[in-house]
Parts: C-alpha cells; sequence; structure tokens
C-alpha cells in the first residue's frame, strides 16, 4: 500500500523545481541536516536492506531517504543510534500512551519474569484484566490476542457468525490491520477508487483474494446515504458495519454530528452488528473510550496498542448473546500467546496505574496546550491548515478546511508535510510517526517542558513552511 500525494520531491522536473524553488529549497536543506544528523541510521538501514525487505519489520515503517533507528527510549523522549535525543510523539504509532518503560509497568512485568512468561494454560490475571474492560466499555464479556489485527479479525468472524451473513462494510481509507477483510481501499488511488458515493473496493494489495474483496463493500465515511446505499444493494447480506470512530488513518478526520448515531440505527434496521475499532481510541480518547467520548454504543469492541503499555496485548469484546459462539464451539478462537502473563501484568498495570482519571486529566492539559501553540503559531505564520485534537491526539492538517473523509485527506501537500516533519526531527522532535495519514501521542509522561521545546521548534519551522505554502498556491493561481 502506497500512499497517495500530489508530488514527489525526487521526481520534480526542471520545470517545477524552477516554479517550486522555495518548496524544493526547503525541504532540500531539511533533508541534507536530516542526512548529516544521522548517518548511523542511514548505515543501519543499508545493513537491514540486504536481509530484509524495505529494510524495516512493517511496511509503515520505511520512509525516503531511510528511517532513523533508534538505540533507546525513557519516559516522553528516545534517542537515535547517533546518539540525538528526541521529544517522542510517534510512541509506536499510538500504541504507547504510557510512554516509554512506564515505571508501573516496568515493575509489574518485571516481577512476573521470574515467575514464568508464557504458559498456554488459564491464570488468574485473566478475569482481573477482564474485568478492568468491561468496566470502561460497553462490553460483558472479553477474549484477548496479542494485536489489533488479531482483534478485528476475530470481532469480524464473530458478527459473521452471529448474523449467518458474509459481508462486512467497511469505510474508504480507514485502516484496520492486515487480514484480508481488512485491506480493502486502505489507500486506493484514482481512477480505480470509482465514485465517491459508491466507492469501489479496491484491494490493497496482491495476494488478497478476489473473494474476500467481494465481501467487503465500501462506503465514505461521514456519508450515510453510501452506507445506506451499500445496506440496499445487499439486502439480508451485510454482517457488519466496521470503523474506527475518529478515522485515524487520514492523520485525523472527526465524525460529523449524527454520523456515528446514525450508523447505529442503519446497522439496528438492517439486523447488522456495528463493530467499534478502538485499537488507538480505545485508551487515547479518554477513560471509556470512543462510546464515553461520542455517546454511541456499538455491539463489539476492538481494543489493542495502548492498552498493553508497551507490551502486545489486544482484546474483543461483546454482549453475551455475541461471545458465547465461542463458549457454545461455534465460533473458534485460540492462539499460543494469548493471555501470557508478561502481557497481562502490563496490561493490568496499564489499566490501573496509568490509564487514570487523574493522568487523562494530565494529558488533556497538555494536549489542549500544543493544539492551541500550533494554532497561535500558525495563525502568526499565515499557515493555512488547522489542527484536529481528540484526547491523547492531535495532528497538524494541511488543508484550508476540515476533511470530511479519505479522498479529501488525499489532497495533501507531500513536500510541505515532509518540510515539516523532517523539519521537527531536525529540530529534536518527532512530532509524530513519519507518514501524513498519522497524528500525535501525548503520553502521560510528556511534560510542560516537552510541550514548550515541541512548540519552539514548531515556531521555527512554521514561517518556512508558510512561505513554502504561498508558493504553491501562487503557482495554482497562475494556472487556474
Ligand atoms: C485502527 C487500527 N486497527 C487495527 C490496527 C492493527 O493493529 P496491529 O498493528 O496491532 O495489528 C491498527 C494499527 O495501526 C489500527 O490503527
Amino acid at each position: 500500500m502506497r500512499r497517495p500525494g500530489i508530488c514527489a520531491f525526487s521526481n520534480y522536473s526542471s520545470r517545477q523545481r524552477k516554479d517550486y524553488h522555495i518548496v524544493y529549497e526547503a525541504l532540500r536543506k531539511e533533508l541534507e541536516t536530516f542526512e548529516k544528523r544521522t548517518p548511523k541510521s542511514a548505515e543501519a538501514h543499508k545493513k537491514n536492506l540486504k536481509r530484509i525487505p524495505l529494510g524495516v519489520a512493517s511496511n509503515y515503517r520505511a520512509y525516503d531517504p531511510y528511517p532513523i533507528f533508534v538505540k533507546e527510549a525513557q519516559g516522553s523522549h528516545f534517542r537515535d543510534l547517533d546518539g540525538n535525543d528526541y521529544i517522542d510523539h510517534n510512541l509506536c504509532f499510538g500504541a504507547l500512551m504510557a510512554g516509554h518503560c512506564h515505571p508501573a509497568v516496568m515493575k509489574a512485568v518485571e516481577s512476573r519474569l521470574k515467575l514464568g512468561t508464557m504458559f498456554g494454560m488459564p491464570h488468574d490475571m485473566e478475569w482481573q484484566l477482564a474485568e478492568e474492560i468491561c468496566q470502561r466499555f460497553p462490553v460483558e464479556m472479553v477474549r484477548f490476542g496479542s494485536s489489533g489485527t488479531e482483534a478485528t479479525m476475530h470481532a469480524i468472524r464473530l458478527a459473521r457468525a452471529a448474523t449467518g451473513r458474509d459481508k462486512v462494510i467497511k469505510f474508504e481509507g480507514a485502516y484496520h490491520g492486515l487480514h484480508d477483510t481488512a485491506l480493502v481501499s486502505v489507500k486506493p488511488h484514482a481512477p480505480e477508487f470509482g465514485d465517491v458515493n459508491a466507492p469501489a473496493s479496491v484491494p490493497g494489495g496482491l495476494g488478497v483474494p478476489k473473494a474476500s474483496i467481494a465481501n467487503v463493500p465500501v462506503a465514505t465515511f461521514n456519508d450515510l446515504n453510501s452506507v445506506e446505499r451499500r445496506f440496499k444493494e445487499n439486502p439480508g447480506e451485510i454482517a457488519a458495519v466496521i470503523l474506527e470512530p475518529i478515522l485515524m488513518n487520514v492523520g485525523m478526520c472527526m465524525p460529523r454530528p449524527g454520523f456515528l448515531q446514525g450508523l447505529r440505527e442503519l446497522c439496528d434496521k438492517n439486523g447488522a452488528l456495528l463493530i467499534f475499532d478502538e485499537v488507538k481510541t480505545g485508551a487515547k480518547l479518554g477513560w471509556g473510550g470512543a462510546s464515553e467520548y461520542f455517546g454511541v454504543q456499538p455491539d463489539i469492541i476492538c481494543v489493542a496498542k495502548s492498552i498493553g503499555g508497551g507490551f502486545p496485548l489486544a482484546a474483543f469484546g461483546a454482549h453475551p448473546s455475541v461471545m458465547d459462539l465461542i463458549s457454545q464451539h461455534k465460533v473458534f478462537h485460540g492462539g499460543t500467546y494469548n493471555t501470557n502473563p508478561v502481557s497481562m501484568a502490563a496490561g493490568l498495570a496499564t489499566f490501573r496505574e496509568v490509564l487514570t482519571r487523574e493522568n487523562y486529566a494530565h494529558v488533556d492539559k497538555l494536549s489542549k496546550k500544543l493544539t492551541e501553540g500550533y494554532r497561535k503559531t500558525a495563525a502568526k505564520a499565515g499557515l493555512q491548515g488547522y489542527v484536529a485534537q481528540a484526547g491523547a491526539n492531535g495532528v497538524l492538517m494541511l488543508y484550508p478546511e476540515e476533511i470530511r473523509n479519505y479522498r479529501d485527506w488525499t489532497t495533501i501537500d507531500v513536500d510541505l508535510w515532509r518540510h515539516y516533519w523532517f523539519g521537527m526531527v531536525n529540530r529534536g522532535v518527532m512530532a509524530q510517526p513519519y507518514w501524513w495519514d498519522e497524528q500525535w501521542t501525548i503520553s502521560v509522561q510528556h511534560t510542560e517542558a516537552d510541550i514548550d521545546k515541541h512548540l519552539a521548534a514548531f515556531a521555527e519551522v512554521a514561517p518556512a513552511l508558510a512561505e513554502a505554502q504561498q508558493e504553491r498556491f501562487a503557482a495554482a493561481a497562475r494556472s487556474a
């Protein structure tokens, strides 16, 4: 899956270099600085490339000219192989609301390590963590796994079993992991993605069976008509609608008022289940995740990432009427690493000592400070765009208006975004994971001083970014 974007810096023609001299030069300078600061990462990447496709263990980690290689991390910071220090808002693609090596998580894990790391047998942390999850989220029974991919895969299978139907509606641009049902229309390109009112189902790479694609009708986020249309076209065939309550694979795309409620009603009307993929939002929006935040209850919920405090942990849960399909041996669920005691100890410490109401208040305060600071600096520099924020997440969105869906997101100016990202990284701030479809995370270990430093770096980058943006606008006006 490659991300779309309007320009690729390396492919600039000489004409484009002239028209976009400021854009080009500003980005070139930041890349030059990046390469001077990170020679050991370049070297390490070269070695990786020999044995590991793209030189990385997950495609999301690859970017040009090469990714930063990490040496160590602690709290809200990490250091790269060259010894550069960064404030970390990547936090493993948002999986570390706890921050690195949170003391409570470390203590719990260290004491578990001496007592056995895997049993493949039940133990008494299982009901405890299940209780924690059922207290916060609108579910009554859960099963555990290690990754978000597993959680959404099993949730979808359960929905299919509960309804006796095969088809699942997903939203264009949404990411739910790596299984076949999820790898549809994740980052589709024009013209193959078709009409925005009835998006085509586009495989997210080779190897996804055609039969699987046919079972995934695609709709447009924030467009209830497109969902209703899919229900009408597939009468009695839709098992579920799966979505991230905030579309977080396009920066951040907030649900419009009434959208989530409308989905709830469409699912009820058509006998389908509503699945909230809360792999990202579950821990980071607030204490009770998206159902508490938006006041809409799904039938099945999937959580992962930040619930593990830095260890692989995931869960899916629902009402017993759905989960009983597992109890009755009608739906199969298993996994060697499920509820391994190390991850479970980390999860328990995370729920009890990290994801507390007090810590959410701390993160909220920092999150608002960062957002307000970005808004002020952008306005002062004359940078056009907006800042989206919810809970621990936020992102600089370089668009004239708030995006409503994936198609709006594809109009991003990739070179401007890269200028922003490398500019921040060169000043010791990893403002978010690389790729313009991501967002920043603030951990419970970030401090006011981290946010001040982050804002100071943005204040240095924003004027040059605004100047480059003006050049783009002027060129667009000339060619209009
Ligand atoms: C919303 C969402 N669902 C599912 C996944 C898959 O999770 P994992 O990478 O743990 O398999 C991700 C990962 O980024 C995600 O963001």
